[in-house]
Parts: structure tokens; C-alpha cells; sequence
């Protein structure tokens, strides 16, 4: 994810800034920039692909010594990492430098008008609007500080801004909306950044900077308004945080942070793709008509990606009515199968460098299929190879077990079958509105972490584990025993609810709990007698049930309540107790939740 960082002072801001862009390293980025005022009082831009080191270089050999200076780690949502679209941003008379984080939504409109107007944009990120339109609105006569309020009037989306004016050498205008930024307090200097990990080195006195406030920054004085320039009050507050703690916010490990950020990732899947009834999915416009006429969609995956696409394939035979299959990329690759005109290959991957879905997605290449990525990381491999896609824009996931990138690939599945659904039907637009309400719905389930925490005490005395499903929640009690694998080292078991009777109903003894994942739904009855058949053998279960079951408590022995949803979103709600309680099994026994031994978070070998 990105990250921004400033200084205004009078020591050497290069340096300062590309301590704080260190300290950003952790959230993952693949190109960064810096731009600095001189002491000739000219302005320097440097950027470079790859890591700080490379700026470090770059910079170090320009001899480039300067005071307010602004620094950017990119993580590419909006054009492919390379130098070019690495920030800072500039206007075409170099006079105005942008850094930023979060995606500005009416960036093609904004684009579209500017270029009107003769700009000429280098890049092909969302951010180098910005600089052409504070440059307009200049060159229509306002001054610097009424040209920057004049376009973030007109900007759609979120943003953390920091912005240099090659007019006013001593100070950083920053500007937020849904994206975080905090200011630095210091003696004589003041700072800028989008995550105070980046700060405590020079300062622990912070000022956080709230949604629709600007700031303007020099190295004596700091002011806050709201986008209407009236002044706004300031909060000095104090950072407890060492660095380690400050990366991982308030969250003892990475694991636990991205599980709460579950509400935010969905939102970011749809922002700029859903709002109200109207879907866009830019990513598939190029091949849309290849995709009318699809016959087959052929999903190819591993591990966590693997169950969400086990997921989408429900939704799409239910809401796209396109027959779809899901296949293990490890699979794939050595199955000698005939392909039917009209096959679309598909493929998942939160790191986009998976080896075994790389080789599945070209043999679906070679097999002349039209092959689509759904991928995190921008850029990576899996996003190179396939003709057209969608990322996820979840930012980078640390801890090994993948946990926000998941809900994230539902979000996308969801609205992908949403655009290609091959008939109108009523439930297609419920999904769209109850779409927008799962993050709510997300941070109602977070609320009660507390509760999942007391029960996985209760269970973490226990050594195996089956997940029971059905129907769109099998994928989920498949994930839910995975995570639980990873995490712990305890061995669980997924498994469709209907196939217990068929096997796994000999191991069911008080020592052998069931998580059954019961919401209620089309199938809600049938677990009810699959749980009864547990409790008849005196195994314990606990259900993750809807709110207002009141059948549910009667025969488990522990219930956790999610809020109601439609069926086909259900996943979304129903995983979070699953990742929290392998969690907080895997902390009460004392393991590095966020690194399990044995496993990379990106696997690519075969
Ligand atoms: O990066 P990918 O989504 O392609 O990774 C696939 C699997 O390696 C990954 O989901 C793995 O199973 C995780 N450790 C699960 O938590």
C-alpha cells in the first residue's frame, strides 16, 4: 500500500523522508519518489522503480540536498509499477508536485477535461489529474491555496494528498479524505505522514488529520481547515507506539490487523465499481463481448483463493447462469481435458505469483482460452499473463494466512457475476443493495471478537476439528479448517455437511468438536439434522448461526451470531469468526500467528 511522508525544517529532508519511507517498507510498494526544494531554491524530483535503496542511489549521486521535501512509496492500483507512474506528480510546467494514496474515482472524466483543455498527462495513474488541475485552475488566475480548494471540490474518491507549490518553498499543503494522514509536531520542524511508524523516529507528538481537512505545513506553524477554508480545531496527542507496534497499528499481529480490516477492503473493491444500482467494471470492458458469449468459465486456484472460488462458482451458475468449474491450479496443469469453444479461464490470486497458478493459467493460454485474473498485486506475474481483469486493491496482506484477500475476492466474484448475469432477476438487484451493506455487517461481526476470543479458549483444549457446510458455506467451513491448520497445527477437517455421514461421522467423539456454519438459509434445516447427528454421538459443536435463530442454541453447545444476509453473501459474514478463531487459538497456544513455520506467503515453486 502506499505511503507518503514530509518534512519542513532546515535539516536535510532527504534523508528525513527517506528514513520515514523506510519505515513504510513493511506495507509493500514497488516504485518510489521523492521531490525537494534546493538550496538554490530550485525544485528536484527523483523517482525510481523498485525499492528506497534505488532512490537512496539515485539521490545520493544528484547530491541532492534540500529542506521541504516530500517522499512516496507506491503500491500500483492505476498503471503498472514502473518509474513513470511512481509519484510525485507533476503539471506540465513542473510547478506543482502530488503525492498519493487511495484512487480518485472521476479520474478518466477529470482526465478527459483536462486533456481538453491541452495538458498533457506522462503517466497513466489517477494522481497526475490532480496536478493538472490545481495548474488549471491557476492558469485561469487564482492563486496557488484557491486553486488547490477548487479541485478537491471537484475530486471523486479517497484521498491522502501531501503537495509541494514550486511558488512557496517552505510548505506542505496535505489534504485527506478516507485515507489516513498524520502531522508530526516537532521543534522548529514539523512533518507529514500517512502512518505515524514513519514519525516516531523524529517526533512522538502527532496531530491527525481528519476527513475533508486541509493542512498547511511549514517548519514554524501548522493550520487545519475544512474544504470551505474555515479554520478547524487541533488535537495534539502523544504516540505510545514503538516502530514495530506503530506497523501494526494497535493489533498485536498482522493477522489480527487484516482481519479487521475486512469492512475497509470491501468497500475499496467496490468503491469506483458499485454505487447504488450501477456497476462498472472497467477491468472487462475490453473483452466484453468474448464474455457475453462465454459458455464455460474454468476458475483455476490455490488454498485460500481456491475456496473463494469454490464460492464463486455457486454465484455464478446462480446469479450469472454460466456453468462454471473450479480446479486446484496444481491440478489443472496435469489434466488432459478437451476445451469447448467459448471457455474462459479465470484465475485467483492474492499474490499474482503463485508458480502452480501460473503454469494452469498458461495452459489455459496455450489452449487458446481468453483468461482472466483476479489478482492483488498489481502488476505481478498473473496480472501480466492474463488478457483482462480486476484487482483487488486490498493492499498488501503480511501475515501468511490470508485472511482480508478472501473477503475481498468474494466482493469482486460477486460483482463480476453481478456484470455478466445472462438475465434480469430480482435477487440480482437485492445483491447489489445488501453488496453495499456487507461492510456494516462486517464491523457488527468484528464487535465480537471479544466473545470469539473466550470460545476459542474453551476449544483450543482440543485437538481435532471438523468444519461442517453447505451450499455457499462448504467453501467457507473448507477455509475455516484450513486457517485453523495453518495457524495452529491442529488438524481440522472441511467438509460438505451431507458427505459426514459418508466417513468422517466415525471420528465424532466428545474429543472431536464440530464448527458448523448454520446461517439460516435454503439449507439451514439440513444442518440442523447434521448437527443433531453429532450431538447423538456427544460431540460438541459450536454453530456460527444468524441473529434470531432461536433453534440454533437449543442443540449446539456454543453459538456465535452474525447478522442475517442473503445467502449467496453469506461468506462474507460467516468467515470472520472462522479467521478469528483460528486466531486466537493459535496466540493461546503460543505460535507466530503471522508467520506459521513451513509456509511463504507467496509460493513460487511447484
Ligand atoms: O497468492 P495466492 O492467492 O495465489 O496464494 C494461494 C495460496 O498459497 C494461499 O491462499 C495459501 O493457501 C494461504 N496461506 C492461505 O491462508
Amino acid at each position: 500500500m502506499c505511503g507518503i511522508v514530509g518534512y519542513a525544517g532546515n535539516r536535510n529532508g532527504a534523508d528525513i523522508v527517506l528514513a520515514g519511507l523506510r519505515a513504510l517498507e513493511y506495507r509493500g510498494y514497488d516504485s518510489a519518489g521523492l521531490v525537494t526544494f534546493t538550496s538554490q531554491k530550485t525544485i528536484e524530483a527523483v523517482k525510481r522503480k523498485g525499492n528506497v535503496d534505488e532512490l537512496e542511489k539515485a539521490i545520493k549521486k544528484r547530491k541532492l540536498i534540500g529542506a521541504t521535501t516530500l517522499g512516496h512509496t507506491r503500491w500500483a492500483t492505476h498503471g503498472e509499477p514502473s518509474e513513470t507512474n511512481a509519484h510525485p506528480h507533476t503539471d506540465a510546467a513542473g510547478r506543482v508536485f502530488v503525492v498519493h494514496n487511495g484512487i480518485i474515482e472521476n479520474h478518466k472524466e477529470l482526465r478527459a477535461y483536462l486533456e481538453a483543455r491541452g495538458h498533457v498527462f506522462v503517466s497513466e495513474t489517477d494522481t497526475e489529474c490532480v496536478a493538472h488541475l490545481i495548474a488549471e485552475f491557476i492558469s485561469r488566475g487564482a492563486d496557488f491555496e484557491s486553486a488547490l480548494f477548487s479541485a478537491l471540490a471537484k475530486i471523486e474518491g479517497s484521498y491522502a494528498f501531501a503537495i509541494i507549490d514550486r511558488e512557496n518553498p517552505d510548505t506542505i499543503y496535505a489534504a485527506r479524505l478516507s485515507s489516513p494522514l498524520v502531522i508530526g509536531v516537532g521543534e522548529h520542524e514539523n512533518f507529514l505522514a500517512s502512518d505515524p511508524s514513519a514519525l516516531i523516529e523524529s517526533t512522538k507528538r502527532v496531530i491527525y488529520l481528519k476527513d475533508r481537512e486541509v493542512a498547511t505545513i511549514t517548519k514554524s506553524k501548522i493550520t487545519t481547515t475544512d474544504l470551505n477554508r474555515r479554520l478547524t480545531p487541533m488535537n495534539i496527542e502523544e504516540l505510545e507506539w514503538d516502530l514495530e507496534a506503530a506497523q501494526k497499528g494497535n493489533f498485536p499481529h498482522f493477522m489480527l490487523k487484516e482481519i479487521f480490516e475486512g469492512p475497509e477492503v470491501v468497500r475499496t473493491a467496490m468503491r469506483g465499481r458499485l454505487k447504488k444500482n450501477v456497476l462498472k467494471l472497467g477491468g472487462l470492458d475490453l473483452v466484453r463481448d468474448k464474455l457475453d458469449s462465454m459458455r464455460r468459465l474454468v476458475i483455476l486456484a490455490c488454498g485460500t483463493s481456491y475456496y473463494a472460488g469454490l464460492v464463486g462458482e455457486y454465484i455464478f451458475e446462480e446469479i450469472a447462469g454460466i456453468p462454471t468449474e473450479v480446479h486446484f491450479a496444481s491440478e489443472f496443469r496435469y489434466r488432459n481435458e478437451p476445451f469447448e469453444p467459448g471457455t474462459v479461464a479465470l484465475a485467483i490470486s492474492q499474490s499474482g505469483e503463485t508458480a502452480d497458478t501460473l503454469a494452469a493459467l498458461k495452459k489455459a493460454k496455450e489452449a487458446k482460452l481468453l483468461t482472466l485474473g483476479l489478482v492483488n498485486v498489481v502488476g505481478s506475474s498473473i496480472a501480466r499473463e492474463t488478457d483482462a481483469g480486476i484487482y483487488n486493491h486490498a493492499g498488501p496482506e503480511v501475515g501468511v494466512a490470508s485472511t482480508k484477500a478472501f473477503l475481498s475476492q468474494l466482493t469482486v466474484l460477486t460483482m463480476m457475476a453481478l456484470s455478466l448475469a445472462r438475465k434480469k432477476q430480482k435477487i440480482n438487484r437485492e445483491l447489489m443493495d445488501e453488496l453495499q451493506r456487507i461492510p456494516e455487517k462486517i464491523e457488527a461481526v468484528l464487535k465480537q471478537a471479544e466473545a470469539m476470543k473466550r470460545l476459542a479458549a474453551k476449544y483450543s483444549a482440543y485437538e481435532n476439528f471438523l468444519f461442517l457446510g453447505r451450499r455457499y458455506n462448504y467453501p467457507v467451513a473448507l477455509e475455516g479448517a484450513l486457517k485453523l491448520k495453518e495457524i495452529s497445527y491442529l488438524h481440522a477437517e472441511g467438509y460438505g455437511a451431507g458427505e459426514m455421514k459418508h466417513g468422517p461421522l466415525a471420528m465424532i467423539s466428545p474429543e472431536f468438536p464440530t464448527i458448523a456454519v448454520v446461517p439460516k438459509n435454503s439449507v439451514s434445516e439440513k444442518m440442523y439434522s447434521n448437527i443433531e447427528e453429532i450431538r447423538a454421538r456427544k460431540g460438541p459443536v459450536l454453530a456460527i448461526a444468524s441473529e434470531g435463530d432461536k433453534k440454533i442454541a437449543s442443540i449446539a453447545d456454543d453459538v456465535f451470531y452474525i447478522p442475517k444476509t442473503l445467502e449467496p453473501l453469506e461468506p462474507l459474514l460467516a468467515v470472520i469468526p472462522l479467521q478469528l478463531f483460528a486466531y486466537y487459538i493459535g496466540t493461546a497456544l503460543g505460535y507466530n500467528v503471522d508467520r506459521p513455520r513451513n509456509l511463504a506467503k507467496s509460493v513460487t515453486v511447484e
